[in-house]
């Protein structure tokens, strides 16, 4: 049976993170494990950067945003050197088992540790709901939160002023918060990865907007890396009867308040990790599917390509 579990938050932090923090601990400590934090992620294991955890350490923390640990990214972790440094910071504190909550990069670093004899569980913690093995990853729900609250302020503007506006959202290379915004929101338009982009069917469609339907607002989302959207929102100005703004939402969808979704998933993971660790598995990631909480080697996970969100596209394109 494992006596003492660690626990770090690694990659581009997410809201709901510290709420998975507080479940891990709590039904660690609740079983008679041990619980160790690890500061700034893969940075803070190598440094040995670790603080004992107790059920008070994690009070207060359910409600906020970020996370309490810290993160960080590691690029060195793909050394071995610096992976045998880390198992050793782990076994000098007695520290038998990992949680690790991040991305699909984090899972990377889990499943080479549990190679190397620690048990490693992750935990899906991204913005970008981007994570194979999962249908929902902790802090998506509060980052689309955020971006619709923000573009429904943006087309109340963008209606008074007969513009078009172009909003940039995350998501690395997962259109997922730009096509849910998209259907929260009402756009006019999404462009991700999985739609592709064309630059000259963008303007085609504008003028049928504004000059066809009459419209006297436009909104286009943009998954982050595809297209500059400042260069773009010239282009419609130039070339189409609206004004183009460009809004890069950028870093304020990775703060705020966890949502009660992404409070009670992230509750959940957490129990299932310890869950998993105590019945000695390492090398799985926890997910949600159909709202049942699951679990998967990390090495099956990683392979599976995700899926695109059809039926969203589909949904979007019949209500546009
Ligand atoms: O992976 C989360 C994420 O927020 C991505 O959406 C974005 O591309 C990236 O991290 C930004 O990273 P950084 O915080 O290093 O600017």
């Amino acid at each position: 049976m494992v006596r003492k579990i660690g626990i770090l938050t690694s990659g581009g932090d997410a809201p709901g993170m510290n709420a998975a923090i507080r479940a891990v601990t709590r039904v660690a400590l609740n079983n008679g494990i041990e619980m160790v934090g690890i500061h700034d992620g893969y940075k803070g294991l190598l440094e040995g950067n670790f603080e004992p955890l107790k059920k008070t350490s994690v009070s207060d923390i359910l409600a906020r945003g970020g996370t309490f640990l810290g993160s960080a990214r590691l690029p060195e972790f793909k050394n071995e050197d610096v992976r045998l440094k880390c198992v050793d910071n782990l076994n000098n504190q007695g520290i038998e088992a990992l949680v690790v909550i991040g991305g699909d990069g984090s899972y990377r670093g889990a499943l080479e540790l549990t190679k190397m004899g620690i048990n490693c569980i992750g935990l899906p913690g991204t913005i970008d709901n981007d994570i194979p093995g999962t249908d929902f990853t902790i802090g998506f729900d509060t980052a689309l939160r955020t971006c619709v609250e923000n573009v429904d302020k943006l087309r109340d503007t963008s209606s008074s002023h007969h513009r078009a506006s172009i909003v940039e959202v995350m998501g690395n290379r997962c259109g997922d918060l730009a096509v849910y915004t998209g259907i929260c929101c009402g756009a006019e338009m999404v462009i991700t990865p999985e739609t592709g982009y064309d630059e000259v069917e963008v303007m085609e469609r504008l003028h049928y907007l504004d000059a066809a339907a009459r419209k006297n607002h436009a909104i286009i989302i943009v998954t982050e890396k595809i297209c500059d959207v400042e260069a773009l929102a010239k282009k419609v100005s130039q070339n189409t009867g609206f004004s183009g703004r460009a809004t890069v939402l950028g870093h304020i969808q990775r703060g705020g308040s966890p949502s009660p979704t992404d409070r009670m998933l992230a509750s959940r993971m957490g129990e299932k990790a310890v869950d998993l660790l105590m019945e000695g598995i390492g090398g799985h990631c926890v997910g949600i599917i159909n709202n049942e909480i699951t679990s998967l080697p990390i090495e099956q996970a990683l392979e599976k390509p995700r899926t695109p969100r059809k039926k969203f596209y589909r949904l979007f394109e019949n209500l546009v």
